[in-house]
């Protein structure tokens, strides 16, 4: 297990949003989490990157005991996270963007290449590297803010809504490089509302509501699921 979290309780202050939950990811999988708005997505990965306090519980990340750690510390532990609505930097240029997610790497050289290989996989940064990075389209700045992720080199990516307020064709393309950046050896938690595209996407996923963990199975399963697909598929039938 690259990380497992345990009766996990977290909120806001006295509030409890995440009433234990429990998961499990395996190094190399797409692990994604689908549920209704306000179910406690977003709220997880928080926690998880240790942005929300653990009221108690455990997490574990390459076996180490990650529970009290400080945010900058499970970046450093190797986990990234992508927040919701992309929170990259207007003013300053896609490249400046790019070079804040390195702020670990003091090898001028690995940066350099780690910044070839993001270019390789999008390469519209590279031809916008100069543009504020506030003239990007939605599309672009979600590429961006997953670029800047990579540049710290995370061995578990966490991915919030990345394909919230796209098109249709920008999500496609946008979870096409999700797979890309698996392949290449990064394990991924999505955190997804748009649960047809994450169950087609990811190995395995976890249904949330209010709070908990009230489903889990593989994606392709859920996929079929009766009343995931009545719930959060629209009713569509999947193929
Ligand atoms: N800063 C906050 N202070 C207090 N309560 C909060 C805060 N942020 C979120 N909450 C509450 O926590 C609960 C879970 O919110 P969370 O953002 O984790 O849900 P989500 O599943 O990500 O929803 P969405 O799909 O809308 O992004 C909600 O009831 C929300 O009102
Ligand atoms: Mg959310």
């Amino acid at each position: 297990m690259i990380l497992s979290i345990e009766d996990l309780h977290a909120g806001y202050g006295a509030v409890t949003v995440l009433k234990g939950i429990s998961l499990e990811i395996k190094a190399g999988e797409i692990v994604a989490i689908i549920g209704a708005n306000g179910a406690g997505k977003t709220t997880t990965l928080m926690a998880i990157s240790a942005v929300v306090a653990k009221q108690s519980g455990r997490v574990h990340f390459c076996g180490e005991d990650i529970t009290a750690l400080l945010s900058h510390e499970v970046v450093e532990k190797g986990i990234s996270h992508v927040p919701e609505g992309r929170r990259i930097f207007s003013r300053l240029s896609v490249a400046e963007n790019l070079d804040m997610g390195a702020y670990l790497q003091t090898d001028v050289k690995k940066k350099a290449q780690d910044l070839e290989t993001i270019f390789r996989l999008f390469p519209v940064l590279k031809k916008r590297a100069k543009q504020g990075g506030g003239t990007l389209s939605g599309g672009e700045q979600q590429m961006l803010a997953i670029g800047r992720a990579l540049m710290a080199r995370p061995k578990l990516l966490l991915l919030d809504e990345p394909s919230l307020g796209l098109a249709p064709l920008m999500v496609d393309k946008i979870f096409e490089m999700i797979r890309e950046i698996s392949r290449q050896g990064t394990t991924i938690l999505l955190v997804e509302q748009n649960a047809h595209a994450a169950l087609k996407l990811a190995d395995r996923a976890y249904v949330m509501a209010t709070g908990e963990i009230v489903l889990s199975d593989r994606a392709d399963v859920l996929l079929r699921h009766k009343e995931v697909q009545q719930i959060y598929l629209g009713g569509r039938i999947s193929v």
